[in-house]
């Protein structure tokens, strides 16, 4: 239950393919989900478990569409799929136009993802511009990790966008969602380009909560387009993608909720104050609100979802939820985790 952004400002710097790497190495049930108004490449490059196609209709369209009359977290589930390795997806829009049926629905996906009980999210923005709607999604998550390269032009458009973000999303205050940064580069050959990307980044009025390096790593990468080969755990992007998902997740552990705490045990009060909480609850994080009024003060009733019932085991796994994360990546050495890459 903790809602992690990725976007990317101009270009394509890698956030799809970091937001799967590191999905597969999280180590707590986690469900990637594409959330990209351009269009979806999980289906189109990932296999499904079994080795088949994925199925490019079922995933966010769906999920919207089944959450007409109310959008649970509980629905999530019923909408993902998993691709070779065992990683849950929700794919995203076979096509840009399918974005219309999502309409005003944007905030309150990111509600629902980020009130997932037993599962962290990681939601793949894609490039958010000015208009993107995506963009309503972000105010949910307990952090947006801006993807970016070392080219002089990308930071330019990376701070540009951070400013502009950061004035709605106000990561400065611990009601607001902080923002990091992760650049994807060459961890030899760029290691002095990076140095400046950060050095630029310092300079921002705006606080950046974490900064990061992913490396560039074209064969590595192609583990994440669907030629998985070799021993993926080897690869410096798989390394250096464990480093980020450790920190990354242990950054978000205070918002995990396991899968089978009852709603009123979630960790409001004990993350209050130590870092951002939403300012009003959602109706799913009081059971007492939600079963007596169906509301939060101030809402009108017809903005409302009904009630929660208990989530569902998902429908995809008869045992129950997973405790464990089963992705084969994770078999790396202990030598392997000493070689990844971090720039604190
Ligand atoms: N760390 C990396 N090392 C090498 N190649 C990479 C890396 N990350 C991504 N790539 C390659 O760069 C291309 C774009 O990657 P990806 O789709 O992840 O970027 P993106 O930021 O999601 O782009 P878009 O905004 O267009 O969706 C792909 O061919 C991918 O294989
Ligand atoms: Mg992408």
């Amino acid at each position: 239950m903790a809602l992690v952004a990725f976007a990317s400002s101009k270009g394509s710097p890698g956030a799809t393919t970091a937001a799967l790497a590191i999905g597969a190495l999280w180590p707590r049930p986690v469900v990637v989900a594409e959330c990209d108004t351009a269009g979806s490449d999980i289906a189109i490059r990932m296999p499904a478990l079994d080795g088949g196609v994925l199925d490019a209709d079922r995933g966010l369209v769906t999920l919207a569409a089944a959450g007409r009359r109310g959008l649970r977290s509980d629905l999530l589930l019923s909408h993902t799929q998993q691709v070779i390795g065992g990683l849950d997806v929700l794919v995203g829009l076979r096509v840009p136009e399918q974005a219309a049926g999502i309409g005003n629905m944007w905030p309150q996906l990111g509600s629902i993802f980020d009130g997932l009980q037993g599962y962290d999210v990681l939601a793949d923005l894609g490039r958010c511009g000015a208009q993107t709607p995506q963009n309503a999604l972000m105010r949910s998550a307990r952090l947006l990790v801006m993807v970016c390269d070392t080219e002089p032009s990308s930071v330019v458009h990376l701070r540009e966008r951070i400013n502009v973000l950061a004035r709605d999303l106000d990561p400065a205050n611990p009601h607001g969602v902080p923002i990091a940064v992760m650049v994807v580069a060459d961890p030899k050959k760029k290691r002095e380009a990076v140095r400046e990307v950060f050095a630029a980044l310092d300079q921002m009025d705006v606080p950046i909560s974490y900064k990061w390096v992913l490396a560039w790593d074209p064969q590595g990468a192609q583990i994440f387009a669907g030629a998985v080969t070799g021993r993926p755990d080897r690869t410096a992007l798989v390394r250096s993608a464990r480093q980020v998902a450790g920190d990354l997740s242990r950054a978000v552990a205070p918002f995990f909720v396991p899968a089978d705490q009852p709603y009123d045990a979630w960790p409001q009060q004990e993350a209050e104050g130590e870092w951002h909480m939403q300012v009003e609850p959602q109706p799913w994080q009081q059971p007492h609100l939600a079963e007596s009024e169906g509301r939060p003060a101030g809402q009108p009733a017809d903005s409302v979802p009904p009630p929660p019932p208990p989530p569902p085991p998902p429908e995809h796994d008869e045992a129950g939820p997973p405790t464990e994360p089963r992705h084969y990546y994770h078999a790396a050495s202990p030598e392997d985790d000493q070689q990844g890459v971090r720039h604190d």
